[in-house]
């Protein structure tokens, strides 16, 4: 029985499926590559010491992705695939609600066909858009403030639904925060595909060279030092997240919901000081406007997470920033040769 990850050429799938390989899984990958990197699973493959299978479609392709379940024993799906850009998916909300809804859609009609389940499903905390209170709990209330984190919580309804429809479905909703850094071997991590819309990637790319300096967007947010404050949560710790998922949905059935952060929230004052201290690389930066859609603070309430899933973050602000440079420096234009 082999596990499919969808979008598993993508930044947290790489380390998701290196994580599967390394815990013995047999892994099915599926990615268009729109995000994704071929390189990155050449190098999970490197590091896992085995091959697994790849196939480069579109889940919009039901045609594909029924020779993907045909050609394979289907146990469960991670399903990753999707974009994600806040800022994209205002630009281009139809792009966004059709590739993330009608993908999931053709993904569940699909995996229903052919007997599978089981899922774990790529959600985010910006289902919560802007928390009431922090640190921010499953239940609380979910008004997502833009098409992006819109199509996370539209998928998760769907799923709900699906559920109620048939109790034979085993589905997991992974609310990740802040998702950074790399695997320790330098050797897979964060390949924006343009100028980094992210801090860490932004950082990594001023640490090199690349860009002279970060715009902090804002100092005037309702935190300690003005900055937004985020949780930010290494991505191997996120990976192993899905382990933990996983094993639950192969062995229940239902609907369940997990914030995947660590419950510590820190500025971005806070994390250029940290990366500077950690990577002893200078980040020059200045303090520019607000950026749109950017709230004051969001960090997780982790319990659940570690009562129900048995997971917990383990590792600190000084790893991520540590493990995010090394993948930076060991890879100065990222999977590009
Ligand atoms: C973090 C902090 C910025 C860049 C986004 C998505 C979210 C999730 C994670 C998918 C904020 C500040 C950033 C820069 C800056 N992705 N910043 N200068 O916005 O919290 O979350 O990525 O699920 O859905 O919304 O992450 O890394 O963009 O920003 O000052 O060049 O860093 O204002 O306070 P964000 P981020």
């Amino acid at each position: 029985m082999s596990i499919l990850v969808t979008g598993g050429a993508g930044y947290i799938g790489s380390h998701t499926c290196l994580e599967l390989l390394n815990a013995g899984y047999e892994i099915v990958v599926i990615d268009n590559l729109s995000n994704g990197k071929l390189e990155a699973m050449n190098r999970v493959s490197e590091l896992a010491k085995t091959d697994f299978k790849f196939y480069k479609i579109d889940l919009l392709n039901k045609k594909a992705l029924e020779t993907v379940f045909s050609e394979n024993n289907i146990e469960a799906v991670i399903h990753f695939a999707g974009l994600k850009s806040v800022n994209e998916s205002i630009e281009t909300p139809l792009h966004y609600y059709h590739n993330n809804i009608t993908g999931t859609l053709v993904l569940c009609q699909t995996m229903r066909e052919y007997g599978v389940k089981k899922m774990v499903f790529s959600s985010s905390a910006n289902v919560y858009g802007i928390p009431e209170n922090v640190p921010v709990t499953e239940d609380a209330p979910l008004k997502p403030t833009n098409p992006y984190g819109r199509t996370k919580l539209m998928v998760e309804e769907i799923l709900r639904d699906l559920y109620v429809s048939d109790n034979n479905w085993s589905v997991a909703l992974l609310r990740y925060f802040n998702p950074i850094g790399a695997h320790e071997s330098g050797r897979i991590g964060e390949d924006p595909n343009d100028i980094p819309n992210n801090l860490i990637p932004y950082i990594n790319q001023v640490a090199i060279g690349k860009r002279d300096k970060l715009n902090v967007f804002g100092k005037d947010y309702d935190t300690h030092d003005g900055t937004g404050v985020r949780d930010y949560i290494h991505v191997v710790d996120l990976a192993k997240g899905h382990l933990k998922a996983l094993e639950k949905v192969i062995s229940t059935t239902g609907v369940d919901t997990f914030n995947l952060g660590t419950g510590v929230g820190y500025s971005v004052l806070d994390v250029i000081k940290n990366y500077e201290n950690t990577t002893s690389q200078k980040i020059p930066y200045i303090f520019t406007h607000r950026r749109m859609g950017d709230i004051d603070k969001c960090y997780a309430e982790t319990t659940k997470a570690n009562k129900k899933l048995g997971w917990k973050a383990t590792k600190s602000l000084e790893d991520m920033c540590l493990d995010a440079w090394r993948w930076q420096k060991n890879n100065p234009n990222g999977y590009a040769k």
